[in-house]
């Protein structure tokens, strides 16, 4: 029996629409030629949502997307979706960083540093400084404002689990950013080490922060998984955008407990090329092939996966790219009717 998947697809704004319609076409594209089948539920989010129903994350949102298998997300300028990862306790951010064969070019750094990359950044998502006592006020200094650092130690405990698990079944080293020397009261290494006694084979290596983000850039290939913070997490992980070439490339997947999940690039709403068309929807699709994985539709997955290789193959890069020589640029449409038409090629060779 084929299975059905019920999507709900928070657009967003900025270039957000542009690269989810592509996303889309290519999800629906593998799902028929896969035998499954995807039902879209659209709901809205950020500015839109606050001009149409009040509320940068309205209750009939947070209502659609109740039982549904998944959420593919475009991006927001402000407001929606801090709230949203909380309210279904997103605390898993995943963010594989891995190389194309076909960018290596494209990189910041010289391709031997960056070849065979594969990195992947656990980022906690619903703590930490976001989340933690804030306000603006006044005392007789003036105007100030404080956002605060909190974290308890069961919710640095949980992702330290999930991460010794991903850290098993990958290479074994799980590298923790901390920043105990100005930060003691939250005692990352300490508790990550504590829990690793589980993890037989994962060896823990703690890692100030600062220093982590030099090492990422003078020696990337070093690191397996990479654990951090929300605070932290975020700002490392737009150093991968430079190390593969773009961060519109990059994709990340946000999980509960029970591996509910939302999907999205990385990147931000890009008001500055927003609405033109060339928005990179690599990105998306990627978020698209990690719901895919959650979801066990492997050879999906693969599928487009492979489709995205032989289309980078053939030279077709978006702008961000910075199309070179004999390289074509293309817009975001153009790219997903490329992947749509190759999808249906690999399936015609895999008969
Ligand atoms: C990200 C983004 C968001 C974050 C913004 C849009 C609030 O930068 O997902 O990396 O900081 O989490
Ligand atoms: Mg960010």
């Amino acid at each position: 029996m084929s299975k059905h998947y019920r999507l709900v697809v928070l657009k967003g704004e900025g270039i957000g629409p542009e690269v989810v319609e592509a996303s889309l076409k290519v999800l629906q594209q593998v799902a028929k030629l896969e035998g499954f089948s995807v039902d879209v539920d659209y709901g809205l989010i950020g500015k839109a949502a606050l001009d149409i129903l009040g509320n940068y994350l309205p209750k009939e949102t947070i209502q659609l997307c109740e039982g549904a298998d998944g959420i593919l997300f475009g991006a927001v300028s402000s407001g929606g979706l801090l709230e949203l990862r909380k309210h279904f306790d997103f605390f898993i951010n995943l963010r594989p960083v891995r190389i194309f064969k076909n960018l290596l070019d494209k990189s910041s750094l010289q391709s031997d540093r960056i070849q065979d990359l594969d990195i992947l950044f656990i980022r906690e998502l619903v703590s930490g400084i976001y989340f933690g006592p804030s306000r603006r006020d006044e005392d007789e200094n003036g105007s100030y404002g404080y956002h605060t650092m909190r974290y308890h130690d069961w919710e640095i405990r949980r992702i330290a689990r999930v991460s010794l698990q991903k850290a098993k079944e990958r290479r074994g080293l799980l590298t923790v950013a901390h920043k105990e020397n100005a930060l003691p009261h939250l005692p990352w290494s300490r508790l990550v080490q504590e829990e690793s006694v589980d993890f037989p084979g994962v060896v823990v290596e703690p890692m100030l922060v600062d220093n982590l983000a030099m090492q990422l850039v003078r020696n990337p290939k070093r690191f397996d998984v990479i654990l951090a913070g929300n605070l932290f997490g975020d700002i490392l992980t737009d150093i991968g955008g430079a190390l593969v070439g773009s961060i519109g490339l990059l994709a990340s997947a946000s999980l509960n407990a029970e591996g509910f999940g939302l999907y999205e690039a990385i990147h931000g709403t890009a008001p500055d090329i927003a609405g033109r068309g060339i928005a990179n929807p690599l990105g998306t699709i990627g978020a698209v092939v990690l719901m895919l994985q959650q979801w066990g539709e492997n050879d999906a997955a693969q599928t487009l996966i492979q489709a995205q290789e032989r289309i980078l193959n053939q030279g077709y890069r978006t702008p961000d790219l910075a199309p070179k020589n004999q390289e074509i640029s293309i817009g975001t449409e153009a790219l997903a009717d490329l992947l749509v038409h190759e999808i249906s090629q690999l399936a015609v060779l895999s008969k």
